[in-house]
């Protein structure tokens, strides 16, 4: 057993997404979050720098003691797990699109996947989708300008509805019946999802998922915290801490906010 966090990161603040997850699953876990928001987004940057960017994301939670690190980022565990699982020998779980259970669901056949350039043009997610879509109809769909007007904090802005239709609405004439966000930081925009979606247009997203597999790890590698200690949630970011406050300001429990260089 072990009082060491969850090391948790994203480019920004979408990886909240699923540390809400990780926290619902796991309250007694003290947990390091880090949202590297001055380089975001990853979603365009080439692969190489992807690399090092969660390299040095890894380093600093390593530093911090983790013992196992969420990579709460589609964008950097669909280009850069692999040489993470090589580079580092604590546990690692990532994130990848939830195509297979849409997939596997799908009535009409037909199923949309949002997500940045660098998660859709990834080997990874070329792999999963043929193993799991080979006789699906994908239609893929980068979101370029959605995280950088999340981490802005303007999720509800003309601009943002006005992209997000500029990118679902071929889907929806395609008859998809699932959307897959493929993106944490799009989980914050499921409200303006479903106002522009169908209503029999399912949304899905892996948090829920990567809580599950995260607790299954601890408890395979016995790195549960099952101490009388109280755990801490600590969340760093290298910008202006403000938004990040306000996409934590409705959750009740505890917590630390600081704006720091890593
Ligand atoms: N949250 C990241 C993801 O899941 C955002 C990508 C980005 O920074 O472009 O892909």
């Amino acid at each position: 057993m072990s009082a060491n966090p969850i090391g948790i990161f994203d480019s920004g603040l979408g990886g909240l997404s699923i540390w809400e997850a990780l926290y619902d699953l796991m309250p007694e876990e003290s947990m390091l979050y880090l949202a590297d928001s001055k380089y975001a987004p990853y979603g365009q940057r080439p692969q190489s720098e992807i690399i090092q960017l969660c390299k040095k994301n890894m380093d600093y939670l390593l530093r911090q003691g983790c013992k196992i690190v969420v990579v709460a980022c589609n964008t950097a565990t669909t280009n850069a797990i692999e040489v993470l699982r090589q580079s580092y020998s604590v546990p690692i779980i990532g994130i990848e699109p939830a195509i297979k259970p849409a997939a596997l669901n799908s009535k009409t056949g037909v199923v949309g996947v949002l997500a940045t350039r660098g998660t859709l043009a990834s080997s990874l997610f070329a792999k999963t989708a043929a193993l799991y879509a080979k006789d699906r109809k994908v239609i893929e769909q980068f979101g370029d300008g959605l995280v950088n007007l999340i981490e802005a904090g303007e999720m509800e802005s003309d601009q943002m509805r006005e992209l997000l239709r500029k990118y679902l609405n071929p889907m929806i004439r395609a008859g998809i019946d699932y959307l897959v966000l493929g993106c944490t930081h799009y989980s914050f925009l499921r409200p303006q999802l479903e106002e522009i979606l169908p209503k029999e247009v399912k949304i899905i997203d892996a948090a829920n998922a990567v809580a599950k597999h995260t607790k299954s790890i601890l408890e395979k590698h016995q790195l549960l915290n099952l101490g009388e200690e109280k755990p801490t949630l600590t969340f760093y970011t290298n910008k202006d801490s403000s938004i990040m406050r306000r996409f934590l300001s409705a959750h009740p429990a505890n917590k630390i906010i600081e704006q720091i260089d890593f």
